[in-house]
């Protein structure tokens, strides 16, 4: 049995071979309407979310299958005390396979230790977010037709946006593949995304302030969310918020074919004027996400492909 709690548990074949299945699913998607008849997927959601669980349980919806969970800590039996560990055992009495979010970094890994059926890791605290990353890759691969030889900007949030931990991760497994990080000084990647995933893989990057200066040089801009819930006081969110606003003045200093991107929610980095910009592609980032949950609740549970 397997799980997907970090996007290293699947080589750069099965990212590819799983990117190509999403790819498959875009194209013919009324044919993979039965595959998941009679399985179940339960979203365990201790943390606030739009997308994530929605594109997991429209995903499923897609394949044939069902869903069950909860979307918040307090309508489950976290409220009264129980453990991921015991939770988990208990949906593994109901469910094939579960998709869950927590505010706890590693709380996927330890559900993934006490369960007898697949866990997905929807986002641990400010760690990872592996599914958001597989969207990331379709997205990318789709638009620009490769993985490797290109600069990412990452923007915003970088020491607590787990989408972009898990990115990092990810990418630095193509070749070429540089990184502009650009964050206020106490936003910057934790050192073990700096010193244990670019260092060691001797990755090209850099960690820069300004965002204007970066733009020229950026293939992709992955910005982000400043991460309010994972801060300690207020004050300083609120002095780092609006670090960042890309605008259309901004996006005159980019590339032609230069793509941005962000996991969403969007609170103000992005003004809703670039929305319209073809290089503006969050919103398909969206649809690209459904099509990657597909093809991975496929591969977890050994579904086959319709001939
Ligand atoms: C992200 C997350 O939850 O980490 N959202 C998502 O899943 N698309 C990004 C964020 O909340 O800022």
């Amino acid at each position: 049995m397997r799980h997907m709690l970090n996007p290293l548990d699947f080589s750069v074949e099965e990212i590819d071979q799983l990117l190509s299945l999403a790819s498959d699913i875009e194209h013919h998607l009324s044919q993979y309407a039965h595959v998941c008849d009679g399985k179940i997927l339960a979203t365990l959601f201790y943390e606030p979310s739009t997308r994530t669980r929605l594109s997991f349980e429209s995903a499923m919806l897609h394949l044939g299958g069902s869903v069950l969970g909860f979307s918040s800590a307090n309508s489950s039996s976290a409220a009264k005390g129980e453990s991921v560990a015991d939770t988990i055992r208990t949906v593994s009495c109901y469910a094939d396979i579960a998709a869950m979010r927590h505010p706890k970094e590693g709380s996927a890994l330890v559900a993934s230790m006490a369960s007898n059926i697949p866990v997905i890791n929807a986002g641990d605290g400010g760690h990872q977010h592996p599914t958001q990353t597989l969207t990331d890759l379709m997205t990318i691969r789709s638009l620009t037709g490769r993985l490797d030889n290109m600069t990412i900007g990452l923007c915003g949030d970088l020491k607590f946006g787990r989408t972009v931990h898990s990115l990092i991760e990810a990418m630095v497994r193509y070749p070429n593949v540089k990184f502009v990080l650009i964050a206020p000084d106490e936003l910057k990647v934790p050192s073990y995304i700096r010193d244990d995933v670019l260092k060691a893989h001797n990755i090209e990057f850099k960690e820069v302030n300004s965002l204007d200066a970066a733009m020229p040089e950026l293939d992709i801009l992955y910005m982000t969310r400043v991460q309010k819930e994972r801060f300690f006081n207020e004050e300083d969110y609120i002095r780092l918020k609006d670090s960042y606003i890309l605008n259309k003045e901004k996006m005159k200093l980019a590339k032609d074919n230069m793509f941005v991107l962000h996991p969403l929610p969007r609170v103000n980095e992005i003004s809703t004027e670039v929305d319209s910009d073809p290089r503006a592609a969050y919103f398909k980032q969206v649809q690209y996400g459904m099509y990657v949950r597909m093809a991975l609740i496929m591969t977890l549970l050994e579904v086959q492909k319709p001939c």
